[in-house]
């Protein structure tokens, strides 16, 4: 059983409130610090109370874990750490019980340095079939010891290592766009694309709603692997001129995988598509390519009224071409929480509550990063002896990482690890500071965050003014903006720094009690 959603005819997918869970810091089920299967079970509970629609349940699969589960060394099993296959299959049926849809992080670009393919190619001939399935290049210079080419790689150091050919001589470089432990695919090889598919037709059979798809931009290389006319040394970003990302032939791979999906009817897959151009994003998102792909525009934004402004109609331009549908976050596991993004403190929660409420007036799908709907902030003080994201030992400890997006959930209890497991430390430590933004100090309080968010997902789902796929502007103060939804949902956000009078209309939400008919600073509130 799965059902609900339906709001109208469309695929559910178009409207969904999608839920990221970051297993390894939701919930442990089996007290050994680390968030598991069994601990999303155990709390479907409190997603069905959020109301959310589906899960994207980050990379669960067989893994080294040196990238947090993106460097999977077997696509078609459960790590023991988060409690194996047969916990896949429970939360499955178990989700589908209470309407909630589950989709799965899948990893096409790279696999781990211990999936089994890597350890062959490793140990066969250079220019053998092993190897044909990475990207084995010889190395530049008399003695081939400079890499074949200028590009780093996203976490920092060049994208390229030598390997140890079996008579103990230096040999062949492989690319790695991200760690050394996470190769590279060469996806011009047949035998890659006929590997994914299996993964996916394997996921999809245990029931599984769909993907989001990892760096679903970066599979396709350019011809000859050219150098960069740049390089940066900064580390996680890209802009579009990078030749290591979106080469055309990535389109040919999102056909193959989509005519996979169709087979399916209701499942969807979502890509990772760090792209700015409008045109070349809107082509990820063809009718037979993929269904959506994350805009990242709004987890970018400052709270400013121009930039949120410019950031939504950016989204709904990049997909107005082709009528896809848009897609919304303000953060994920990769960059700074929004709270913190937006000033932090009591001003970056008011923020961070008035800027859901404009992503869930918004046509289209929206995700919510686990935590958000609690106000989390960055952990930015963690200590350094903690940080286990890849970047912190890439860049000689002068880059902390990720790792402080990605700190465990505080269910309940005054002081760590806030009932997020029974073993004494959760793997990353949770600030003591965070004994007032427990979900359980916070569930029955009317006014916290948690609250607000479960009464606007409801009112989302079930009010016919949030109809409509399109939005009006509105004019509005200076500092300001408003628009309306065809349905007749009015949306307004007050980013300045006084009251606004409202626009006529009842108030339906308000992320700040409005006082006299005025909207505080930092607001948002809707209307009907
Ligand atoms: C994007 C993922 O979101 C990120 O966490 C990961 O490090 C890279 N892709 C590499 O797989």
């Amino acid at each position: 059983m799965t059902a609900p959603v339906d709001r109208t005819t469309q695929p559910w997918w178009r409207s969904a409130v999608f839920y990221q869970v970051y297993p390894r810091s939701f919930a442990d089920s089996d007290g050994d610090g680390t968030g598991d299967l069994g601990g999303i079970r155990d709390k479907l509970g409190y997603l069905e109370l959020l109301g959310v629609d589906a899960l994207w349940v980050c990379p669960v699969m067989r893994s080294p874990m040196v990238d947090g589960g993106y460097d999977v060394s077997d696509p078609r099993d459960i790590d023991p750490l988060f409690g194996g296959l047969e916990a896949m299959d429970e939360l499955i049926a178990e989700a589908h019980d209470r309407h909630i849809k589950i989709t799965m992080d899948l990893v096409p670009n790279h696999t781990s340095s211990e999936h089994p393919w890597f350890t062959a190619a490793l140990a066969a001939a250079p220019d053998s079939a092993e190897r044909a399935r990475y990207i084995f290049r010889p190395g530049r210079g008399p003695d081939g010891a400079q890499p074949p080419n200028n590009w780093p790689s996203i976490f920092g150091g060049p994208a390229w290592t030598r390997v140890t050919e079996a008579d103990g001589s230096p040999g062949d470089w492989y690319l790695h766009i991200f760690a050394p432990e996470q190769p590279d695919l060469n996806w011009d090889n047949p035998e890659v694309a006929a590997d994914f598919e299996q993964t996916l037709r394997f996921w999809l059979d245990r029931g599984v709603d769909g993907f989001r798809l990892d760096v679903a931009h970066g599979m396709a290389k350019p011809n000859g692997l050219p150098d960069l006319a740049e390089v940066s040394t900064k580390m996680l970003v890209h802009d579009d001129s990078d030749l290591r990302f979106n080469n055309p032939g990535v389109h040919d791979i999102h056909r193959r995988i989509r005519k996979v999906l169709d087979e399916y009817p209701d499942a969807v897959a979502i890509g990772e598509v760090w792209v700015d151009d409008n045109t070349r994003f809107s082509e990820y998102v063809r009718p037979d390519e993929l269904h959506l792909a994350f805009n990242f525009r709004l987890a970018e934004t400052a709270f400013t009224s121009d930039a949120v402004r410019a950031a939504i109609e950016n989204s709904l331009a990049a997909v107005g071409p082709v009528e896809a549908t848009p897609t919304w976050t303000l953060s994920n596991h990769d960059v700074e929480r929004e709270v913190t993004r937006y000033g932090g403190g009591a001003e970056g929660v008011a923020r961070a509550r008035a800027m859901m409420m404009v992503e869930l007036a918004l046509p289209g799908a929206v995700f919510i990063y686990n935590g958000s709907e609690l106000g989390l902030p960055n952990a930015d003080d963690l200590p350094e002896a903690a940080l286990r994201d890849p970047v912190w030992e890439r860049s000689g400890h002068t880059e902390r990482g990720r790792d402080g997006c990605r700190v465990p959930i505080p269910w309940e209890g005054a002081a760590p690890p806030f009932g997020f497991t029974t073993a004494a430390e959760s793997w990353l430590p949770i600030p003591s500071q965070w004994a007032a933004l427990t979900v359980e100090a916070q569930l029955e309080e009317l006014g916290s965050t948690v609250s607000l968010y479960r009464m606007a997902i409801e009112l989302r789902g079930v009010r016919k003014e949030f109809a409509g796929p399109d939005i009006e502007w509105f004019g509005c103060p200076a500092d300001c903006l408003a628009f309306r939804r065809p349905g007749g949902l009015v949306c307004v956000l007050n980013a300045s720094t006084a009251p606004i009078a409202l626009p006529p209309g009842d108030v339906l939400l308000a992320s700040a009690r409005p006082e006299h008919g005025k909207l505080p600073a930092n607001a948002a509130a809707w209307l009907v």
